[in-house]
């Protein structure tokens, strides 16, 4: 607990860059061999390298700074473009395919002009530093909003903060002023007006964003290494996201089972409590992929073992629990005891594995099993190693690893993380774990699917992470730490989730219910609801805490948890195609508002609401005692969820939500495909019937959409071999009249999507209509008069999945 003493004067340190040494004017400019631009200034020099028509890349070093091992060697760039440069009085024009960088070459302003025209971005200075290394200003106005910056607390627009990057265990309660957690993704997108700019730091050492010292300026800058980053130009807040996804990695498919609910507490105890909760979700008819072991599972909490008494047969657990459908994922955090019982220990040791001095002393720190050694994953011979020790887990049947305390979390040093001075090999390039600090949960995470992968034989790995670094996403999930059972921690979920997805991570989440204090029965019923159309949804709760599977709290909060779980794999269909969607475009599947209607002062930092991919919005409700709360729908026709109303789009309406509701609309003109059978787990999907929901808008405007739907095994690798099915479908609709055309873009199986099919049209009004549906070779397959029930939908089944269905309003009934 702090007390005031905290705010003594003598603590005070100002946040604005003190001691700041210009680079002053340019005094040669050279080209590099690749064809990037130097510019040589008094102490050093700055490369511009041109990698596509959206992307430069600026790098400050000082005089004789070596250039290897910059940045993090995890972003994917194409070749450098040639670039030319002529000076034009003061400055120098630097053109390289559409795009021009413009340098002033008295001071080191710079401003890049996309190919449009549009100044994407200026560089008022950029210095040597004495508190920090080196900083960069750019120039904001007072409209400038920011987003992104991966895991931070507070609000989805970032104006007006400040945060330093430096992967932090926080067990403290996680507030707004807290700057650094578990990941530390230095990347801002900055919307000023309509002019939208991605900034990438690429530093994985110390570095801060600050978007609050200066009125007319966002500064950034690093303490170690070199000051790195990239400028993506728009020309929208997408095409953003999509391009710093292409540099810095895009996930693979996950796992449909990944997806799923998922139960986790600190800890199941043993065996026998495991598969108890397993049936209980069976028994009680809730769905279930996944069980989480936590660290009790473990001997002495040492990895990469069992404690045999609390788990005598875990093969026999893993296999039973497997026939039921649930799926084991155990804890591997990154400290191997020091004991020479240890066999890991012993063989790390061995081999030179773990993290060293300089001098040649190992680091060695306190977590959970006592005194610890640190595998070195940036060493490729340990990262290998360390990957292939997981046929341990795998021999056993499980797929899916937990990486926890991988910051990493040291309990007794002082910098409560390994000491800055500690070495890693770095792929080849040694650093200090000062220099790197931010890259080493992605190390493991990375190490850990790799020999997943390995070792799976084509089934797809799934990796939880808590620490991460840009483009953890290509290895690893992330869920967000150590919240608290606090509304304010649902509500802080929201923003931090998406701005996670703007940063690249599509796949996160929060604990659901909350970690640690104590969840009660109307917070269960209200994060399960948000939970369940949120991208990662899991259960997990702190040793000693209440207990909070669904049941925990009666009846009634049971049959809310039961049926906003059932929701999820009822909308797994869609879910799934916006992570294939996340995977090969980057964009998140759960997005702020802003993302989509961008020019929308009203949805600039809407916190408390959100959408799953374009077509459904959710406003849960995040505060105890409210039982309806007010819903902003963008512009457009929307569709309330529970009673098929349909509703004028860019106002505020007022939502019903006693606790058994959580607020949801459908855009009209969307086509959401589910599926029908309640399932008890995802591996029950693929047999599910398909059902679709059409949102038709009003008679008078004419809509027009088309969305792409993607199907594969949800479980292997095959897809990249062509084995998915995707259909595009089409809905052109006009009050009544609707046309709905499904086209076959890639076909991957003989049958999985043949049918039957339900589709209910929702929005037709009074009245009845004439539906005709055909086969894809044209020929007409039914012909049916559909009456419309009293919320104005109408709902018809075909035994196959129709190439086009017609509804002709008007019709005799
Ligand atoms: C950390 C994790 C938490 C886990 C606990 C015990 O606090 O964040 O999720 O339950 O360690 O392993």
């Amino acid at each position: 607990m702090l007390n005031s003493e905290t705010i003594h004067p003598d603590n005070h340190t100002s946040q604005r860059a003190e001691g700041d040494r210009p680079l002053g004017p340019v005094k040669a400019v050279t080209e590099r061999g690749d064809g990037a631009v130097r510019l040589q200034y008094a102490q050093g020099s700055v490369d511009i390298a041109f990698y596509s028509d959206d992307l430069v890349q600026v790098t400050l070093l000082g005089n004789g700074e070596p250039e290897a091992g910059i940045g993090t060697g995890e972003v994917e760039l194409p070749a450098v473009q040639k670039a030319a440069h002529a000076a034009d009085g003061q400055n120098l024009i630097i053109r390289a395919g559409k795009q021009t960088v413009e340098v002033d070459l008295l001071t080191s302003a710079i401003r890049f002009v996309s190919a449009d025209g549009t100044v994407a971005a200026r560089q008022i200075g950029l210095a040597w530093n004495d508190k920090w290394k080196a900083t960069a200003y750019f120039a904001k106005s007072d409209k400038s909003r920011f987003y992104g910056l991966g895991e931070k607390a507070g609000f989805l627009n970032k104006a007006g903060e400040r945060y330093e990057m430096w992967n932090t265990d926080v067990y403290s309660p996680h507030v707004q002023d807290i700057d650094a957690l578990y990941q530390s993704i230095p990347f801002v997108l900055h919307a000023d007006g309509d002019t939208y700019t991605g900034v990438f730091l690429d530093n994985p050492g110390r570095t801060f964003v600050d978007m609050r010292s200066f009125g007319d300026m966002f500064s950034f800058g690093c303490a170690t290494g070199a000051l790195r980053y990239y400028v993506i130009s728009g020309p929208d807040m997408k095409s953003v996201v999509s391009r710093y996804t292409a540099l810095t990695g895009r996930m693979n498919m996950p796992p449909m089972w990944s997806l799923g609910f998922h139960q986790s507490r600190y800890s199941y105890m043993d065996q026998e409590e495991v598969l108890t909760l397993a049936r209980t979700f069976r028994e009680k008819g809730i769905p279930l992929d996944a069980i989480y072991l936590d660290i009790h599972y473990m001997e002495s909490y040492r990895v990469f073992t069992f404690d045999k008494v609390r788990f005598p047969d875990p093969a026999a657990m893993i296999a039973e629990l497997k026939e039921m459908g649930v799926r084991i994922v155990p804890i591997v955090d990154p400290g191997v005891k020091k004991t020479a019982v240890d066999e890991v220990y012993r063989e790390g040791i061995e081999n030179d594995y773990f993290c060293k001095y300089i001098e040649g002393n190992l680091f060695a720190g306190k977590v959970w099993p006592g005194e610890s050694v640190f595998p070195d994953f940036s060493d490729p011979k340990a990262a290998e190693w360390w990957g292939s020790l997981h046929a341990f887990y795998t021999e056993m049947g499980i797929s899916g690893i937990w990486n926890d305390m991988n910051e990493p979390s040291v309990f007794d040093s002082e910098s409560k993380t390994m000491d800055a001075e500690v070495m890693h090999n770095n792929g080849g390039v040694p650093k200090t774990h000062g220099e790197v600090h931010n890259l080493y949960g992605l190390w493991m995470s990375k190490a850990t699917y790799q020999g997943l992968e390995r070792l799976l034989g084509g089934e797809r790995p799934f990796v939880l992470t808590r620490a991460g670094y840009a483009g953890i996403q290509k290895y690893a999930t992330v869920w967000t730490g150590d919240n608290r059972s606090y509304w304010e921690h649902l509500a802080q979920s929201i923003p931090m989730i998406m701005n996670l997805g703007l940063s690249g991570v599509a796949f996160s989440g929060a604990d659901v219910g909350g970690f640690a204090s104590h969840t009660s029965a109307e917070l269960l019923a209200r994060w399960t609801q948000a939970g369940a159309l949120l991208p990662y949804f899991r259960n997990h709760s702190e040793l000693g805490s209440l207990r909070q599977e669904p049941w925990a709290f009666g009846e009634t909060v049971e049959n809310i948890c039961r049926t906003y779980i059932n929701l999820r794999y009822r909308f797994m269909p869609t879910i799934y195609s916006l992570f294939h969607e996340a995977s090969t475009t980057g964009l998140p599947l759960v997005r702020p508002l802003v993302l989509e209607y961008p020019t929308d002062p009203n949805v600039a930092n809407m916190n408390d609401q959100f959408l799953l991919g374009t077509d459904i919005l959710v406003a849960p409700i995040l505060k105890p005692g409210v039982f309806n709360r007010s819903v902003y729908l963008p512009e457009g026709e929307w569709f309330d969820y529970w009673t098929g109303e349909r509703l004028e789009g860019g106002r505020y309406v007022l939502a019903d939500a006693p606790l058994d509701t959580m607020p949801m609309y459908m855009r009209a003109g969307s086509v959401v495909v589910q599926q029908t059978a309640a399932v008890s787990h995802t591996a029950e999907s693929a047999a599910a019937a398909r059902h679709l929901d059409v949102y038709v808008p009003a008679a008078g405007s004419l809509v027009t959409n088309t969305l792409r739907h993607y199907e594969d095994d949800g479980l292997t690798t095959e897809y990249r071999s062509g084995r998915y099915d995707q259909l595009e479908l089409t809905l052109k609709a006009e009050g009544a009249n609707v046309e709905l055309t499904t086209k076959a873009i890639h076909q991957g199986f003989a049958d999985r999507l043949a049918g039957p099919v339900t589709v209910t049209v929702h929005g037709l009004g009074e009245g009845a209509a004439s539906v005709l549906a055909w086969a894809a070779d044209g020929k007409a397959v039914e012909s049916k008069q559909a009456g419309t029930a009293a919320d104005g939908s109408a709902t018809l089944e075909f035994a196959q999945w129709p190439a086009r269905i017609t509804w002709t309003a008007g019709a005799k009934a």
